[in-house]
């Protein structure tokens, strides 16, 4: 961690509203995210997932409200290095390969560069063998996991996921959902993750929350009581299951309130 980055950090979102223009894209928002726990948001598409994070990340501001972040607010953490993100389009810098771009990040993050933690972070994705490569002789999933890696490796208070696995083939996908939430756990990492998959969010996290179509409202908010390790075979679990029903009916009730509008 960097070294005046907080231990771990707690989340705290408080009348959080975002519009651009005369489109209001995020409702009030009271939202409190614990400090170490993993918590994944789900919701239509449009709905303003990725706005919400954004503003956490500090790269959107709100038109109303506030957040904190280890009882600051977002642009203090990001000064002390102790957020990071990986994104959909994963923003790799297409001169340096795997390696040197992971490293950067612990450059930037004024942490000494471990070639060690590097390896075994890139093994850990399954680039195994790619950390000369550069991101242009890459997939699209493989740049994406190799976001993720460089996203963790300067081990984060806040780690911030919006749809990191979105291009990652559906094998690949099961194993980092194993494997990562080792990782956030052992360094007590404060997890917000954006995903489409209703079984991987159940999967991932410690809660999940559900919002409605846009503006985002929070239509239900679920906790995911399952024990640590999970493993793939949880899906057959008839706990996982009801989760997954709970997750997807209030994501019916969420859509719902489209329709309306969709009738105009
Ligand atoms: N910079 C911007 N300027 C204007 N409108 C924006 C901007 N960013 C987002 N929006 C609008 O805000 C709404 C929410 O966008 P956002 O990207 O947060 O949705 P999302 O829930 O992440 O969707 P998806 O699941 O498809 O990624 C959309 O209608 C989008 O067009
Ligand atoms: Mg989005």
């Amino acid at each position: 961690m960097a070294p005046d980055a907080p231990a771990s950090c707690e989340v705290i979102c408080s009348g959080l509203a975002k519009r651009f223009g005369a489109t209001e894209v995020v409702a009030p928002l009271d939202l409190t995210f614990a400090a170490g726990q993993t918590t994944a948001l789900v919701g239509p598409s449009g709905c303003g997932k990725s706005t919400v994070l954004r503003m956490i990340a500090g790269l959107e501001t709100p038109s109303l409200g506030q957040i904190t972040i280890a009882g600051a607010p977002p642009d203090k953490i990001l000064r002390r290095a102790g957020l990071s993100m990986a994104f959909q389009d994963p923003s790799l810098l297409p001169w340096r390969s795997v390696h040197s771009n992971i490293a950067l990040a612990q450059k930037l993050a004024r942490q000494p560069v471990d070639r060690a933690a590097i390896e075994e972070l890139i093994a850990l994705v399954g680039l195994q063998g790619f950390g000369d490569t550069r991101p242009a002789a890459l997939s699209g999933g493989m740049r994406q996991r190799a976001a993720i890696a460089r996203a963790m490796i300067t081990k984060p208070a806040l780690l911030l996921l919006d749809e990191p696995f979105g291009a990652v083939d559906e094998l690949t996908r099961k194993q980092l959902a194993e494997d990562l939430p080792r990782l956030w756990e052992a360094r007590d990492t404060t997890t917000l993750l954006v995903t489409h998959s209703v079984s991987e969010a159940v999967m991932l996290s410690d809660r999940v929350i559900v919002f409605s179509a846009r503006p985002a409202r929070v239509v239900a908010d679920i906790e995911v009581a399952l024990e640590r390790p999970r493993f793939a075979g949880l899906v057959t679990d008839p706990d996982f299951i009801a989760l997954k029903d709970a997750v997807s009916a209030a994501l019916a009730e969420g859509m719902a309130s489209l329709r309306p509008l969709a009738a105009q």
